[in-house]
């Protein structure tokens, strides 16, 4: 969602600022916006609806040497896009930038009736109430926002300057990610570490409740209540080449592409094929731990809870005695649901700050129960909060919709119930299979990488033109069907939805005609023929149907076949996964719509 910069160093600020937003349009976003000081504090404020390069024709105009600035993209929560509602936000002497969202804003705007408001925001509204502690003098600028936000009820991750101080800047969290980056001489601060790289590695992360006060060669962490906080500074993992396109024309194709070397990072030392085990040392539960483990519940948004169902489709295939319940995050935040004794959450979230899994995982860590992360964004707010975790490091997923990250999603959860089954005791014989499947799969992935491209390229531009899909599977492919509707629907506009073949005598048939296709995700197995005999159904009534399996011939005439070769049983629905991820792409690109950052879709959902 929104992202927020900052810099001040002996560089020019607007470089910094503008490169920096760019970095961050892959959480989405529709309007954008700077503000640097010069020496003497006179702001240049640049902003625009849209894209980053309107902001930039701006720009062009406007070139300024100014050594301090802030910046920020907005995804529109409180008013529409507009150069009005975009940020900073102006109040008095100070400009600020926001992420996240001010809940009580109307009962605070209605007590700052000097400020004239200019925008819609809630943001603005911040300003004004900062700038109220801060005019006259009575508070300097880092005790103006902590009065502030000491009567703020929401989420923010906040950057402040002021005319009257062009040497420094207050930057503030609570729910909504901040970084400060410790460069020489130059201080630079963004919403996700991406932003950073490049121009440092060292990175404070702040934490919910502190305030920082930042010039270029000092860094200062309070907590709200005034307690000194001593910051750790740490290693940016992330290089130049993670967050590059590398030749591809879109990020998209890219993160799709790289899944073999992706899923590598996620077994790497992981996996002990001789001797079919698995090892995990994040979660860090002991062997007795693991042992009592009655139930599990796994937590996520989107193609995380996707990843998630489909993990638990197999962990329950071989782990005795567990009951497991994937919920939708949002959902189940607000739920009444008991969470049994011996349990154990697994929190999955790619970039680990998605506003309703974060509240699940603090209302879960309320209940007694152990947390496990299943995330990808080393740092990051889930990552930290949990009591144990499993990195599936992956490295940066830069387009908005999520693929190389299900993969391993899947796997590090599924390897994680390996871990559990291992120590209840089950046969090596049972879970041998798994591993062995586990460590094949980079190679496997690959094989069908470079096998179906031109394939589905083909078949895309044939169903280019409708503007309905039906995605269906039983079992391992039913969550994997889902996945692959959400592919389509997210970048391509098509409507579509996932059912198992099951359902479809209890609605769905009813939509088969000329306007819908069918993707029947036919994995070999025992309930292949159940499926094969569900798609007839769909034939006989007049479907269009696109076939993706891993047999040699399903004997029926449907409109169009995929067919993937592989040795993995077992897994092959997360090999038909990446005929759905190639097919959603190229669909995209025959529309000729922006398969990296689709309408109204942000990558980082920091808000409810
Ligand atoms: C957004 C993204 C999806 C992602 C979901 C959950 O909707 O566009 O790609 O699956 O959030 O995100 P998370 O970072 O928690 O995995």
């Amino acid at each position: 969602m929104c992202g927020v910069v900052g810099y001040v160093g002996d560089k020019k600020a607007q470089d910094f600022l503008i490169s920096g937003l760019k970095r961050l349009e892959y959480r989405g976003y529709d309007s954008a916006g700077i503000v640097t000081l010069a020496e003497d504090g006179t702001p240049t404020l640049l902003r625009a609806q849209g894209k980053i390069v309107n902001l930039e024709e701006k720009l062009a105009k406007n070139k300024r040497d100014d050594k301090i600035g802030i910046g920020h993209t907005r995804w529109a929560t409180h008013g529409e896009p507009s150069e009005n509602n975009a940020h900073p936000h102006r109040a008095g002497d100070i400009f600020v930038v926001h992420n996240g969202i001010i809940e009580n804003y109307k009962e605070l705007k209605e007590q700052l009736k000097e400020h004239e408001f200019k925008s819609e925001t809630d943001s603005e509204v911040l300003a004004a109430l900062i700038n109220s502690f801060y005019h006259g003098g009575k508070y300097n600028l880092a005790d103006a926002v902590v009065q502030a936000l000491k009567l703020v009820n929401g989420t923010y991750g906040i950057a402040v300057v002021s005319t009257k101080n062009p040497d420094e800047m207050v930057v503030a969290r609570s729910g909504s990610p901040l970084v400060i980056g410790v460069g020489n001489d130059e201080t630079l601060i963004a919403s996700d570490a991406s932003a950073l790289v490049g121009h440092t590695k060292r990175a404070i992360y702040l934490n919910d409740g502190e305030v920082a006060v930042i010039t270029k060669d000092s860094i200062e962490i309070k907590t709200l209540n005034a307690e000194p906080v001593s910051a750790k500074v740490e290693e940016i993992e992330t290089n130049l080449a993670a967050i590059q396109k590398g030749g591809y024309e879109h990020f998209l194709l890219k993160e799709i592409m790289e899944q073999p070397e992706s899923l590598t990072e996620t077994l790497r030392g992981r996996v002990n094929v001789e001797n079919g085990t698995v090892r995990l040392g994040g979660p860090g539960l002991t062997e007795a731990e693991l042992r009592k483990i009655k139930h599990l519940i796994i937590v996520g948004c989107g193609t995380a809870y996707h990843a998630g169902m489909l993990a638990g489709y197999y962990i329950e295939q071989f782990t005795p005695e567990i009951t497991i319940e994937t919920v939708i995050a949002s959902e189940y935040r607000y739920r009444s649901a008991y969470i049994p004794k011996d349990s154990v959450a697994l929190i999955v979230s790619q970039s680990g700050e998605t506003a309703d899994t974060l509240a699940c995982l603090r209302e879960i860590k309320k209940q007694g129960v152990k947390t496990i992360g299943i995330v990808n964004a080393i740092g990051s707010t889930i990552a930290r909060e949990v009591d144990g975790g499993t990195y599936v490091h992956v490295g940066p997923e830069i387009s908005v919709a999520s693929t190389k990250a299900f993969t391993s999603q899947v796997i590090a959860m599924v390897m994680f119930g390996l871990t559990i089954a291992q120590a209840k005791g089950v046969k090596s014989n049972i879970l041998r299979p798994y591993v062995e499947e586990i460590a094949k799969m980079p190679e496997e992935i690959r094989k069908v990488l470079s096998s179906v491209g031109d394939e589905v390229k083909g078949v895309a531009k044939k169903y280019c033109e409708y503007e309905h899909a039906i995605y269906l599977g039983r079992d391992t492919a039913y969550p994997t069907a889902m996945e692959g509707a959400l592919k389509l629907k997210e970048i391509s506009y098509v409507d579509a939805n996932a059912y198992a073949f099951g359902e479809l005598k209890h609605g769905p048939l009813a939509l088969v005609d000329d306007r819908f296709f069918e993707v029947a995700l036919i994995p070999r197995g025992h309930l292949y023929e159940k499926s094969l005999s569900n798609v007839q159904e769909v034939l006989a009534r007049g479907g269009h149907v696109l076939a993706v399996t891993n047999a040699d011939d399903i004997g029926l005439s449907v409109d169009s076949v995929v067919k993937i070769t592989t040795s993995l049983e077992i897994f092959a629905p997360i090999l038909m996964n990446l005929v759905s991820q190639l097919f959603a792409y190229y669909v995209t690109v025959a529309k000729g719509y922006n398969v990296d950052q689709p309408r109204n879709l942000a990558k980082s959902v920091t808000v409810e």
